[in-house]
């Protein structure tokens, strides 16, 4: 069955280590993301968007992650991400979801904490972790667009009251990182994930975890990063190799012959995150 993500995280910080959100945005990813996990025993969360809800059903996303738990015998959370509303987050925890994200960075401070206590109230009584925003992650995901100049970074201060306040189970802070591949490096301020990890007991969220290089990833884990999201690195892998292989055969016809190796490239892809996360054998 799936789980929340308080079956996992809680020994993520503990033991130093990060359990990767890796998203969801078809079958093949799905069986991609598993596949790497059972290879290397570890725990990992299912992101399912808004926008990737709206593509599968969220009939479809629900009866393939638990397909997944059940194939796998894994710790699996299926968890909304980014979701936008206290109403959405409702629909995916009576349909099946196991943790949600409520980013409510797009409101004043204070109103983002009353919106995100109320999802946490009712997600605490039917056993679903949740995940809170602060500050304003750049780049683009889906519908959501933040340029580089309205991406805020988060104030320890701010988000350690945050935290005491909505009591969340993990806690996404903008530290430098955005959503999409980076044209140059990410400035990563590690003092402000230091400075709220060491003040709260739950991890600290990295978003944006697509083509950070690998060094800042295991500093950012030393800083206090538990858990981190990984969505277009995988998207990029599966149509590179879609277009090589339509590219290669004109006549192609069968989605068999192209998905096989897409399939194959993003279990290539994840299984790189899982060892450099250190959450191999976690399981
Ligand atoms: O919420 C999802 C992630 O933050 C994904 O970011 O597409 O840059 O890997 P990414
Ligand atoms: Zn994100």
């Amino acid at each position: 069955a799936l789980v929340s993500m308080n079956d996992f995280l809680p020994k993520a910080k503990a033991g130093k280590y990060a359990v990767g959100q890796f998203n969801m945005n078809n079958l093949e990813f799905a069986q991609a993301i598993v596949e790497a996990a059972i290879e290397l025993n570890s725990p990992f969360i299912y992101g399912v968007s808004e926008g990737a809800l709206k593509y599968m059903g969220i009939e479809f996303t629900v009866a393939i992650a638990e397909a997944a738990a059940k194939k796998s015998g894994l710790p699996i959370a299926l968890h909304l991400d980014h979701g936008s509303s206290f109403e959405v987050a409702m629909k995916c925890i009576r349909a099946g979801f196991s943790s949600v994200m409520f980013d409510g960075s797009h409101y004043s401070f204070e109103e983002n904490i009353r919106l995100t206590k109320e999802v946490v109230k009712a997600a605490r009584a039917m056993g679903v972790s949740v995940e809170g925003e602060l500050g304003t992650i750049g780049g683009v995901e889906d519908d959501i667009s933040v340029d580089e100049e309205h991406a805020n970074l988060a104030k320890p201060e701010e988000a350690i009251r945050f935290y005491e306040e909505t009591g969340v189970d993990c806690l996404a802070i903008a530290v430098g990182t955005a959503h999409g591949m980076y044209a140059g490096e990410p400035n990563i301020h590690f003092d402000i994930i230091e400075a709220v990890s060491k003040a709260i007991p739950v991890p600290v969220v990295l978003h944006g975890g697509s083509g950070v290089p690998d060094e800042m990833i295991r500093k950012s884990i030393a800083a206090g990063v538990g858990k981190i999201n990984v969505n277009t690195e995988n998207q990029v892998a599966c149509t590179e190799s879609i277009r090589a292989a339509l590219n290669k055969d004109a006549k192609i016809y069968d989605p068999r012959k192209y998905l096989t190796p897409a399939r194959s490239a993003m279990i290539e892809v994840v299984k790189s995150k899982i060892q450099l996360f250190g959450s191999s054998n976690q399981a």
